[in-house]
């Protein structure tokens, strides 16, 4: 039995700012983050949107499409939490009146978590074929201003199906696993930004994946060469070309960048998502190659702290007749252009607080976040 991704939806913010505007207020070249980082403009949330409201307008486009009754679990990977202890996933659950016989969790471990959801909801279709799993990735990565991180912030969701019989991946039994602990980036419950070690956090990311790949190689008698594509965790768009490189030096393999270009064009726009990168890569290819069909993708997902898979998914012959890269663009374009003020005053301004307030209407998204009453948030339909 085939069992995969059978469809997904992406939600991001109403802002964006332009990283040419950071550059200028910095007095840096703009080719730095053009080309040096690989990204243009990043997502940025308005104080009515969170993970739980991406989360939300991205899985409402999604079940538009399917029978919500359907769905037994809701996994939602996440490192930008609202609460310690409630999931992020009930609050969705609410929101988008699935039944109550569902189980609603959420999953932590930095950006790796959404790949940890699909694989155990992969191997929960594998014992109940007839169920479907939503498995959300959403993140807003907020680095400290004037950080090394800050032209790597972004937000943004992917909300997958996971079924038997997919209409757009089957996900290849066995994993390359890698799981080392090193402080290369980690958020203390204390801090609203991460603390991070950016040399480090390449080379781990480097050591984690190549490791992740030699487990799985070895596990399955996998070659290079039986890999069509190659799908990244994006900080930026940048690390997947450097992981390509040390890869294709690792195995003595020429590697050409065609094998990865088409799965950059969201992330580049969209900057880190954490959980959901990955994910976005998957959306880009397969938007943005029309000769997929029955071919390999190979995913490196890696989360700092840092945990490492490399698996592997096979595209589904009528894999064009099911993506919608019309709600990408719509998406996209929709975002609100900030000024450099604005931006600044957003990022001061950022709510992480469990005291009473409310939020001003700014987002156009069917979901809002509308502010905090008895130490509870509250979210609307609008
Ligand atoms: P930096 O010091 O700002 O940048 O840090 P740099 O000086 O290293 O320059 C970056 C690149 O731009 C270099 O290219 C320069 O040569 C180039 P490279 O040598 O790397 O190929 N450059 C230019 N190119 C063209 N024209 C120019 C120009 N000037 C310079 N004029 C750093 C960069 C990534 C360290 C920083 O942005 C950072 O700390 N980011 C946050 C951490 C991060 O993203 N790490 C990635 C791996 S860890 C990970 O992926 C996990 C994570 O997602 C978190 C999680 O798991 O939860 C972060």
């Amino acid at each position: 039995m085939k069992i995969g991704i059978h469809d997904l939806e992406v939600a991001t913010s109403h802002y964006v700012l332009d990283l040419d505007t950071l550059a200028e207020h910095h007095g840096i070249d703009p080719n730095k983050f053009r080309i040096g980082l690989g990204q243009d403009t990043f997502s940025m949330p308005a104080p009515d949107e969170d993970i739980v409201t991406m989360a939300a307008e991205a899985s409402q486009a999604l079940l538009e499409r399917h029978d919500a009754g359907a769905i037994r679990q809701v996994l939602f990977a996440t490192e930008s939490s609202v609460d310690q202890s409630k999931a992020a996933g009930v609050y969705l659950h609410e929101l988008l009146g699935l039944p109550a016989n569902v189980r609603s969790v959420e999953l932590k471990q930095a950006c790796y978590s959404g790949t940890a959801a699909l694989q155990m909801a992969v191997n929960a279709i594998a014992r109940y074929p007839e169920e479907q799993i939503l498995v959300i990735t959403s993140d807003v990565a907020r680095y400290a201003l004037d950080s090394g991180g800050e032209p790597t912030q972004g937000a943004g969701c992917v909300a997958m199906l996971v079924s038997a019989n997919p209409n757009l991946v089957e996900i290849e039994p066995d994993s390359g696993l890698h799981t080392t602990d090193v402080n290369d980036f980690w958020r203390p419950n204390d801090s609203t930004t991460p603390y991070v070690d950016g040399q480090l956090s390449l080379d781990a990311y480097l050591d984690a994946t190549t490791s992740a790949w030699d487990d799985l190689a070895a596990r399955r008698g996998l070659a290079i060469t039986d890999v069509d594509r190659f799908l990244h965790h994006q900080p930026f768009t940048k690390m997947a070309r450097k992981q390509l490189a040390a890869l294709a030096e690792h195995t003595g393999t020429e590697l050409s960048d065609e094998l990865i270009e088409e799965s950059m064009s969201y992330n580049r726009a969209l900057g880190n998502t954490y959980t959901a990168s990955l994910y976005f890569a998957l959306t880009a290819q397969l938007h943005n190659n029309t000769e997929l069909a029955g071919k390999r993708l190979g995913f490196f997902s890696y989360g700092s702290g840092a945990v490492a898979e490399f698996f592997t998914g096979v595209v589904q012959e009528n894999y064009r007749d099911h993506i919608y890269p019309q709600n990408v663009e719509k998406q996209l374009t929709n975002r609100v252009a900030l000024t450099y003020d604005q931006y600044r005053e957003l990022h001061h301004n950022f709510a992480a607080t469990s005291q009473t307030f409310s939020t001003p209407q700014t987002t156009h998204a069917p979901f809002r976040l509308s502010g905090v009453t008895e130490h509870q948030r509250r979210y609307e339909a609008q």
